[in-house]
């Protein structure tokens, strides 16, 4: 039995590899956003970090997508690759690994990797016959088709019959195996509803399935067989290893191996459930090779309530989210909105309102009325007291005490709404506590000590709130610890989880900086 290792000073995780067939849209900006916000909670926490992504370019459906355009493969995938790598940038998503797998180096890995299963004497040839959705890119059950033979996921499209000579991949022989690990690793699938999902499949009996094609020239040829090419997810899942390799490796799976695997996490689609949690970790069983830690299956994204897809046509378009409201504001509303896990809802005027309430008003606003305060108030814009002065039962003191832990284990268990809500609550907090204390009476009355008791309990609630934060908006959280006296910049530096996320950090040595808008209110578009 494979043993699932963990490295505790590293964390791989990846985002699905993205099919090509066409640019992308929220739904693929929605994983990687996440992947990147935990990517970035992990370096805080000092861990090193390998963060994959990469597109999937092989198969019929991309195949077709460029002969509809009149392309040749290879350079549609180009155009089409590269505009994943520029939303990303768009995205502020730090990525380490970019792997497309069209690339040369991907063909000896997977190579490698096949030869494996065939020498444990899993690949076999058969017929195979069957529904295929092409925009699946796998063969449906025929009790799970819709009327007039559409796919259950791409609910426009019709499934075609197949009846060919394919290779098979021994499924049905894991099946054992499989059902030991997920009882002997109970965390493997997350969250609960889809590895409750994964065993009911599992417990229905695993069928053996294709894994060549001979009507597809876009993929790899199969090595024992060129006249067959290798159907795209065998290939696609061995992205993940792949991109692995440094630049100077020679592509082999020991040198891929070597350092990351096995992996912590596979973030994705419930939609690719199967693939994951089952397919993968047998294949990975059949080359005697340990399994990922973690697969976790997040919701899917609709908008105004309607379904939303590539092969739908009812796409947004994120590039244009991003130019219009900012990096920052694209990644808060998704990850704080929806749970992760669930389905979830984009609707343009839910978005602004929550922006501005959250991040202009409660955030910004405190911020910026808190700073001015300081200006007025104290002498050559500096705070005389610090920590220690602060009266442990002080109620932001003591919501900040704990807030730091309470975190972390939110984005442990990706509970990105549960993090962003409990920081946001204190920061609502210390807008309740700075109207009901009012420092501006107590100026009048003379209470130095008292108003600058406030002052840094609300500022340095500001502080911790950018903190943890920062994995989600990291170029707002720079703004707010640059406006404190910090020179520090998400985007480039990990300042330290154990120091940072602790209440208390701020101290009257602080030079603190000009107050400026961190996050300008978004106008309501005007109803015509
Ligand atoms: N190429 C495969 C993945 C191979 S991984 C080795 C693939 N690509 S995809 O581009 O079709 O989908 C990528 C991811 O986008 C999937 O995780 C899928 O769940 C996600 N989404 C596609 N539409 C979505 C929404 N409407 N909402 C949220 N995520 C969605 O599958």
């Amino acid at each position: 039995m494979n043993i699932v290792e963990q490295t505790p000073k590293t964390f791989a995780l990846t985002t699905p590899l993205y099919y090509v067939n066409d640019v992308p849209h929220v739904g693929s900006a929605y994983t990687t956003m996440a992947a990147d916000t935990l990517a970035r909670f992990y370096r805080l926490l000092g861990r090193q970090v390998l963060l994959i992504t990469g597109t999937d370019e092989h198969g019929q459906k991309i195949q077709r997508s460029a002969a509809n355009l009149g392309k040749e493969p290879q350079e549609f995938c180009d155009q089409i690759s590269a505009s994943f790598a520029s939303l990303w940038e768009l995205l502020n998503i730090k990525y380490d690994r970019f792997i497309r797998t069209t690339s040369p180096r991907h063909e000896m890995i997977v190579q490698e990797f096949f030869q494996k299963v065939w020498s444990s004497g899993d690949i076999y040839q058969g017929q195979q016959k069957g529904w295929y959705c092409v925009s699946c890119e796998e063969f449906k059950e025929e009790r799970d088709l819709l009327e007039g033979n559409r796919c259950p996921i791409h609910t426009n499209k019709e499934v075609e019959w197949r009846d060919e000579q394919n290779y098979f991949f021994r499924l049905s022989k894991y099946q054992t195996q499989l059902e030991e690990f997920y009882r002997s690793h109970p965390d493997f699938i997350q969250p609960e509803s889809r590895r409750n999902e994964v065993l009911n499949f599992v417990s229905q009996g695993l069928q053996d399935f294709s894994i060549s094609r001979v009507n597809v020239d876009w993929g790899f040829p199969v090595p024992a067989d060129p006249n067959h090419t290798l159907y795209v997810w065998f290939d696609a899942l061995l992205g993940y290893v792949t991109a692995l390799l440094d630049t100077e490796d020679t592509p082999t799976l020991e040198n891929a191996l070597a350092k990351w695997w096995p992996m912590n996490l596979h973030l994705i689609g419930k939609d690719i459930l199967r693939f994951h949690a089952v397919y993968w970790p047998a294949m990975l069983m059949s080359a005697n090779l340990p399994l990922p830690e973690k697969v976790f299956g997040h919701g899917f994204l609709t908008k105004d309530g309607q379904k939303m897809g590539k092969s739908l046509g009812n796409t947004i378009d994120p590039i244009v989210l991003v130019q219009q409201y900012g990096s920052d504001a694209v990644r808060y509303y998704f990850l704080k909105e929806i749970e992760f896990g669930k389905d979830g809802d984009f609707n343009e005027i839910r978005f602004i309102n929550v922006l501005n309430a959250d991040l202009a008003n409660d955030l910004g606003n405190l911020l910026n009325r808190t700073l001015n305060m300081v200006k007025k108030y104290c002498a050559e814009n500096a705070l005389s007291v610090s920590n220690a002065a602060i009266p442990a039962e002080n109620p932001l003191k003591n919501m900040g005490a704990n807030l730091g832990e309470k975190v972390k284990q939110a984005y442990e268990s990706l509970a990105f709404n549960q993090a962003c809500e409990a920081v946001l609550s204190l920061v609502q907090a210390s807008n309740k506590y700075i109207d009901d204390q009012a420092p501006w009476t107590l100026y009048k009355q003379g209470q130095q000590q008292e108003v600058e008791t406030v002052l840094y309990t609300v500022l340095e609630s500001v502080r911790l709130a950018a903190y943890l934060l920062s994995p989600v908006i990291p170029n707002i959280s720079s703004e707010i610890y640059q406006q404190l006296g910090w020179e520090i910049n998400f985007n480039e530096q990990t300042p330290n989880f154990a120091t940072h996320a602790q209440w208390g950090l701020l101290s009257n040595q602080q030079t603190l900086g000009k107050p400026q808008p961190i996050f300008k209110r978004i106008e309501l578009p005007k109803n015509d």
